[in-house]
């Protein structure tokens, strides 16, 4: 889906699909650097990092696994609260390996904080992140990233795996949503 095609309900694109592309070019290469010699398990978050990894995974030259988990965290509406269950667990054993956990997102970083909680207590290897978009707010948490896309603002954005209310995800770009979609919801 083009932006073309969601015209009225998108405020402004902050990052179109060739700057997404070429960034993901760059971390990819320098993955394939850091994990010279070795085998990754990349570990995605259903479902907002199923973009995200489907582009970074295939920009990787390093032998490699996918596993996915499906979490839902309890928080009201928009905020999430840190408390977090898990609805599908990984189908690998992660003790031994070396994992890099692939994000969408990062807004207060409560919810990755207990991901990297859990799989820490699991025996990795080792244990990295990479997310696509980092939030202001994750600064306060102390969540370490060791490869980022993009800084955005501190404000809601779909695309790219992201949505609002299921919406948007397929999207090829980030873009800011308009006040009108998301108000009175
Ligand atoms: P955190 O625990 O506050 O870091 O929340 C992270 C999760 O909140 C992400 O995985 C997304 O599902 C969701 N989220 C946070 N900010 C946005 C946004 O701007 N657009 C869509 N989803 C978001
Ligand atoms: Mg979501």
């Amino acid at each position: 889906m083009d932006p073309s095609d969601v015209d009225g309900d998108l405020a402004e694109i902050l990052i179109t699909r060739e700057a997404i592309d070429a960034r993901l070019r760059e971390i990819a290469a320098q993955i394939d650097v850091d994990y010279a010699g070795r085998d990754l398990l990349l570990v995605g978050v259903l479902k907002g990092a199923v973009m995200v990894m489907a582009d970074l995974s295939r920009l990787l030259a390093t032998p490699l696994a996918l596993d996915w988990m499906a979490i839902s965290s309890y928080g009201s509406g928009a905020s999430s609260s840190g408390i977090v269950r898990i609805l599908k667990d990984l189908d690998s054993e992660i003790s031994g390996r070396d994992v890099l956990v692939v994000e969408d997102i990062i807004d207060s970083g409560l919810t990755l904080e207990w991901l990297i909680r859990t799989l820490g207590k699991r025996g990795a290897a080792s244990l990295r992140v990479m997310t696509l978009l980092r939030k202001p707010e994750s600064v306060r948490n102390e969540i370490e990233v060791h490869y980022l896309g993009f800084d955005i603002p501190d404000d809601f954005v779909v695309g790219y795996g992201l949505d609002f209310d299921e919406r948007f995800r397929n999207l090829n770009c980030i873009a800011r949503l308009a006040p009108h979609v998301y108000e009175g919801s």
